[in-house]
C-alpha cells in the first residue's frame, strides 16, 4: 500500500514513514519543515518506495495530488509546541484547522483512510485522572492563546467525524500524550529534550514554576506501534485512541532523574513561568492517560520505561 505522512520530517511521522517502509508499504512524506528537519529523514534518503515532498499541507492542489495517489493518509502535519502556538497563534490556528479540513476532503474524495493525530491537551485542565476517551474537556478561558491549540485538535476530531457520517470517510484518531524520543526538538516547549540537552552538557536544567506539575511520557516508538495498531484494524474505523506512557513523575524530579541518568553536574534552576512563556499561558498540572482502550482494543502495551526512554535520547544527542 501507498501512504501520505503529513508532518513527515517531524519528529512522529518521521519514525512512522520508517516503520510503514519496514512493513513494505511505499511512503510519500510532505513537509514544509517549519518545525520538521530533512535530517530526521537521512535515514531514508535511497529507500525504495519513499519520496519527500517539501510543501505546505494548506496548499489545495498539492493535497489534492499527492491524496489521489495514495491508500491512506496519517494526518500529523501541524504546528505545535507550547512556546510557537503562543508566538504565533493565528498562523497555527490556521494549520491545525484549516490544514486538517482540506486532507480530510481530499481523502474522503479519493477514497483514502485516514488517521488524525490529536491530543491529549485536548482534556485541558481537568482534574479526574486518568484521563479516559469519553472524559470531559475542561479548558480555560478562549482570552488565552495557549488553548487555541486544544481547540483546534477538537474540531479536528469533530471534522473527522462528521465526515465519517456524512460522506463515508474510513478514521482512526490517536490522542498522544506527551511522547519523546530521538529527533524530538526542544526548541518549541518540549521538556525531555530541552533537560536531557542541558544534562550532557552540564548546563543549568531549567524547571518552569514550581516543578510540581507532573507528566507521563511515552517512547515514540510504543507510540508508532499505537498508530499502527488502531489504523490497521478496520473493524476500529471511527474511534478515538489515547496512546500514553506509562510512569507519572513530577517535572522537578524528572530534571533530578536526567541527572541521574545522564551522569551529569547540571544544577536545577526555577524559572517564573511570566519569564519562560509569552503572554498567554497557563500550566496544566496532571496528564494523565488512560490506555485501557488501546490494550484492550489492539494488545498493544509499552515496552520502553521513562529510564530507557531517557538513555535513548541521550545516546542520540551526544551523536549530534
Ligand atoms: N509529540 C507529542 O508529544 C505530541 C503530543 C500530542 C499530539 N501530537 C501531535 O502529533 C503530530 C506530530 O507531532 P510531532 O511531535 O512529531 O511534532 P513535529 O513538530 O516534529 O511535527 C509536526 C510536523 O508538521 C510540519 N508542519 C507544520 N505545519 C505544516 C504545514 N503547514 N505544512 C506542512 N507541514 C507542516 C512541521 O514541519 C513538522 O515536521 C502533530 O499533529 C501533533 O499535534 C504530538
Amino acid at each position: 500500500m501507498k501512504y501520505l505522512v503529513t508532518g513527515g520530517a517531524g519528529f512522529i511521522g518521521s519514525h512512522l514513514a520508517e516503520k510503514l517502509l519496514a512493513l513494505g508499504h511505499e511512503v510519500v512524506s510532505l513537509d514544509d519543515l517549519s518545525t520538521g528537519r530533512k535530517d530526521n529523514l537521512k535515514n531514508l534518503e535511497g529507500v525504495n518506495g519513499f519520496s519527500f515532498v517539501q510543501g505546505n499541507m494548506l496548499d489545495e492542489p498539492l493535497i489534492d495530488s499527492l491524496m489521489s495517489k495514495v491508500d491512506g493518509c496519517f494526518h500529523l502535519g501541524a504546528a505545535l509546541g507550547v512556546k510557537r502556538i503562543l508566538e504565533r497563534p493565528y498562523e497555527s490556528l490556521v494549520a491545525n484547522t484549516q490544514g486538517t479540513e482540506i486532507a480530510v476532503k481530499a481523502a474522503v474524495k479519493y477514497g483514502a483512510k485516514f488517521f488524525l493525530a490529536s491530543t491529549s491537551e485536548l482534556y485541558g485542565k481537568n482534574p479526574k485522572q486518568p484521563l479516559a476517551e469519553a472524559s470531559d474537556r475542561v479548558i480555560g478561558s478562549p482570552q488565552l492563546v495557549r488553548w487555541a491549540y486544544s481547540e483546534a485538535k477538537a474540531i479536528d476530531e469533530s471534522v473527522v467525524q462528521m465526515f465519517h457520517q456524512s460522506h463515508g470517510l474510513k478514521f482512526v484518531t490517536g490522542r498522544f500524550f506527551n511522547t519523546v524520543g530521538p529527533r524530538q526538538a526542544g526548541a518549541y516547549g518540549m521538556v525531555l529534550p530541552r533537560f536531557v540537552a542541558a544534562a550532557i552538557k552540564n548546563e543549568p536544567i531549567q524547571v518552569y514554576g514550581d516543578g510540581s506539575q507532573s507528566r507521563v511520557f511515552c517512547h515514540v516508538s510504543d507510540a508508532v506501534d499505537g498508530i499502527l495498531r488502531i489504523f490497521f484494524d478496520d473493524s476500529l474505523v471511527g474511534e478515538a485512541f489515547n496512546i500514553g506512557g506509562e510512569e507519572e513523575i513530577m517535572i522537578s524530579k524528572l530534571a533530578e532523574r536526567v541527572i541521574r541518568i545522564v551522569g551529569s553536574n547540571s544544577k536545577i534552576e526555577s524559572v517564573a513561568y511570566k519569564d519562560a512563556y509569552a503572554e498567554g499561558f497557563e500550566e496544566t498540572m496532571r496528564r494523565v492517560p488512560d490506555t485501557s482502550k488501546l490494550r484492550k482494543e489492539t494488545g498493544w502495551t509499552p515496552k520502553y520505561s521513562l529510564d530507557d526512554t531517557i538513555r535513548d535520547i541521550e545516546k542520540y544527542l551526544r551523536l549530534q
